[in-house]
């Protein structure tokens, strides 16, 4: 399906990227971007089915054996940090507590050097009994998708009714020291758009920093609509009557979310962001790479190509080989969405086939 998305993009026309320079050591794109942040999914299952990622009867998931073992990411980790530059790791699935081995997988990627930030974004289902050990084990901070403090809207957004074991885990994360912990909330038009004021209240009395995420076409039901989806100018127009929001003056460095100061009663109460993948794309500073849980290299969220490690790092490939077909990967990243690396159409876009859920946002 192809729909207008609308989106600007990094400025150019042209057939193919060009050939890679010698000698690059860093993820460079053809564009002039160099990834540094990587983001590791580490299944496509998940225990939730949230409307905007997963069919209600859920998906066809990859067998466990192709999934990537713990020394296997382990080691295209310490190829990233230590031979691509990469500076950040993000664990994301599906719901990447669903892996027996996340304490295992954390304890070896916080042993690499240089030393990555190591985050996980997740729903926090089951997080309370192990988040003490994630942290052991050398996990930062955290990142958890929460929609709604409300039960019926907790079910009706996700399909399952387990909002109270997502709010222990967040409070588990907070004893635990994963912070800054920072709330995800997808808003949808007709089911929680009324509830953005009451979840900052939540999140500012709580010390953590919520973030409203435009909804994008990345669902498996592609009930996407650009005429329903809730704007980054409608979520800051209501949060304007309650709160005043002020740009801050930190540098965004390829962030999604632009952070905003939030002040009532003339006092700053802590910090609102808003992703504005749809209507203000932040693709031209883009620093990010991406693996499956498969082990392919995506070069953007929204890809149609992906280039397997995982086959090559089984067959006995070397780190050298390794680094090499990454860097060769993320040479043909796409300018934007609505981009296959050598065609160009700034106004179209066509959905990829995996979902969220089998990408890790
Ligand atoms: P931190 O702010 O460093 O914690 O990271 P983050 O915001 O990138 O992490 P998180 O996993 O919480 O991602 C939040 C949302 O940002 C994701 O759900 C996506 O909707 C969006 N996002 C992340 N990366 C990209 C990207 O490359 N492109 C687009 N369009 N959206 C992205
Ligand atoms: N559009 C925007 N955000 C989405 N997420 C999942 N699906 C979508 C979508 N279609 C968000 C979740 C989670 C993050 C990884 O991605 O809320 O926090
Ligand atoms: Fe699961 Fe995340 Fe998709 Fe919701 S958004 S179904 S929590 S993978």
């Amino acid at each position: 399906m192809t729909i207008a998305l609308g989106i600007p993009t990094l400025a150019g026309k042209r057939a193919s990227p060009g050939p890679r320079p010698d000698g690059a050591t860093e993820l460079r794109d053809s564009w002039g971007r160099v990834a540094t942040d990587l983001r590791i999914s580490l299944t496509d299952r998940c225990n939730l089915r949230c409307t905007y990622c997963m069919p209600a009867e859920g998906l066809p998931f990859a067998p466990s054996d192709q999934l990537m073992q713990a020394d296997e990411i382990a080691r295209l980790a310490a190829v990233a940090v230590r031979d691509l530059g990469v500076r950040q790791v993000r664990f994301t699935g599906g719901e990447p507590l669903l892996r027996k081995d996340l304490v295992d997988v954390i304890a070896r990627v916080a042993a690499l050097g240089p030393r990555p930030e190591i985050s996980l974004t997740t729903n926090a289902i089951g997080l309370a009994s192990r988040a003490q050990a994630l942290a052991d084990a050398g996990l930062d901070r955290i990142n958890v998708s929460l929609d709604t403090v409300h039960a019926a809207t907790f079910l009706a957004v996700t399909r399952r009714p387990f909002l109270a074991r997502v709010l222990d885990g967040i409070d588990a994360a907070a004893r635990a020291g994963l912070t800054p912990i920072k709330i995800n909330a997808v808003l949808l038009r007709g089911v929680n758009d009324d509830q953005a004021v009451e979840l900052l209240e939540w999140c500012l009395a709580r010390g953590h920093q919520l973030r409203f995420i435009e909804q994008m076409p990345l669902d498996a039901d592609h009930s996407w609509e650009r005429d329903t989806m809730v704007t980054a100018a409608e979520i800051r127009a209501s949060l304007d009557e309650s709160f005043a929001l002020v740009p801050t003056t930190t540098p965004r460095d390829g962030a999604p979310a632009e952070l905003f100061d939030v002040y009532s009663g003339g006092e700053v109460r802590g910090q609102v962001g808003i992703i504005a993948s749809v209507t203000e794309s932040f693709c031209s500073d883009c620093r990010r790479t991406r693996l499956t849980s498969e082990g392919a290299v995506r070069s953007c969220l929204f890809s149609h190509a992906e280039v397997d490690l995982l086959g090559p790092l089984r067959a006995g490939a070397s780190d050298s080989t390794l680094a090499e077909l990454w860097r060769e990967a993320m040479w043909a990243k796409p300018s934007g969405h609505g981009l296959d690396a050598g065609s160009f159409a700034t106004d179209s876009f066509v959905q990829p086939e995996r979902t969220m859920s089998a990408i890790g946002g």
